[in-house]
């Protein structure tokens, strides 16, 4: 039996720095600048180990851009669809790169940046392979990227860099189609910059990722345009992997098949899998009558979806027992919500000599002070 709380997602730093290490190497071998897209993941107790190898974080707007600033403490590279009045002076003052979706947003806050602003736009190279519409930046009607019939060339004054992000989960061959889209619509314009953004969605630490493509990939574009300094922002691929969501059997109904109910939910703790949709791994278990017990794993909400999936194990589930989730760390973990009032999972980190550190629990007070 695990004596850790439960939910529980735990993160486990052997596997975190085996991933910052292959993005260490792409940053070495290429000559990139690889930064933290926290969107995907924010664990910030584990930033002290992250730090030693990135550069620095991409945040989504102000919140994330101080967590960067406070916890990361390296380079802020902050985008958002638009920016708000409320926030762009703090967003200012803390980020090194800011960039624009569109240049009605760059108008309107030129005069507010700073001298420590180095500013972008964002465009839209109008090339995906992303098969997911929810996923999909580059998708028809999207709105965020700038694209070449709306391009103003002759409002580029001040600005430094332009930034792309059209990949979801792929390999180097998707970022290579991207990026030739991307050279025959702005190509024009990118000896005139000093930084370029490849975004996010580069799948670096999956085990079939070809890394070794991904640094000549780089380095072409590198020697093709020697000035300009190229970022990767990849979320997912820093947490790929790298720890599971833990919860446990707290009832088991029967209504013409087994289901578990369990102290975690579909709904508010692994919404991707509702969303996406997709079907998470647990530990031991087996595809549906792959092992001798079938059981549907449920939430513990009142949502009437909220499944997990349906698995297969070798000996009866019991109460009291725990489900592991493999693969909850990037994303899940940002994305959880309190629904239901049901807590949110705890935290842990486990250190590379096996023991487990429980960070941070969460009760009532953190449901209610979301409320008011
Ligand atoms: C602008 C931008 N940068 C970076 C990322 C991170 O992408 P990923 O976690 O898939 O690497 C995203 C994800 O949505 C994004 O929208």
């Amino acid at each position: 039996m695990s004596n850790i709380p439960s939910p529980c997602f735990v993160c486990e730093e052997e596997l975190l720095e085996r991933n910052l290490l292959i993005l260490d190497r792409v940053q070495k071998e290429s000559g990139a600048k690889i930064l933290l897209a926290l969107k995907g993941f924010a664990l910030w107790s584990s930033f002290d180990l992250v730090k030693q190898y990135l550069q620095g974080c991409c945040a989504s707007g102000l919140n994330e851009a101080k967590l960067a600033h406070e916890e990361f403490g390296k380079e802020v590279h902050t985008y958002s669809p638009a920016y708000k009045d409320d926030d762009f002076e703090e967003i200012a003052k803390i980020s090194h790169h800011i960039v624009f979706n569109s240049f009605a947003q760059w108008q309107k806050y030129k005069t507010k940046v700073t001298f420590n602003n180095s500013c972008g736009l964002r465009v839209n190279p109008e090339y995906s392979s992303v098969e997911v519409d929810l996923y999909n930046p580059c998708g028809a009607y999207s709105r965020l990227g700038i694209t070449r019939s709306e391009f103003k060339p002759e409002l580029l004054d001040g600005i430094e860099g332009l930034h792309f992000h059209a990949l979801c989960e792929q390999n180097v061959d998707a970022l290579e189609g991207v990026l030739d889209a991307f050279i025959e619509k702005f190509g024009e314009f990118i000896p005139k910059m000093r930084w370029i953004n490849f975004g996010g969605g580069h799948h670096i630490t999956r085990i079939d990722y070809d890394v070794n493509r991904l640094i000549e990939v780089i380095k072409e574009f590198k020697s093709k345009y020697p000035m300009v300094e190229v970022y990767l922002e990849p979320g997912e691929a820093v947490g790929w992997q790298t720890g599971y969501l833990e919860a446990t059997v707290l009832d088991i109904v029967h209504n013409k098949i087994d289901i578990a109910i369990l102290d975690t939910s579909a709904e508010a703790h692994m919404p991707d899998t509702l969303a996406m949709p997709y079907r998470p791994m647990v530990r031991t278990s087996g595809l549906v009558d792959e092992k001798k017990y079938n059981y549907r794993l449920g939430g513990n909400t009142c949502l009437a979806g909220d499944i997990i999936g349906d698995y297969s194990f070798d000996k009866k589930l019991e109460v009291g027992q725990r489900i592991i989730f493999e693969d909850m760390i990037h994303y899940t973990m940002v994305k959880t919500t309190t629904f239901n009032g049901i807590n949110l999972p705890s935290i842990a980190i486990k250190r590379k000599d096996g023991t487990i550190d429980v960070i941070k629990n969460f009760g009532y007070e953190d449901y209610k002070m979301r409320l008011s």
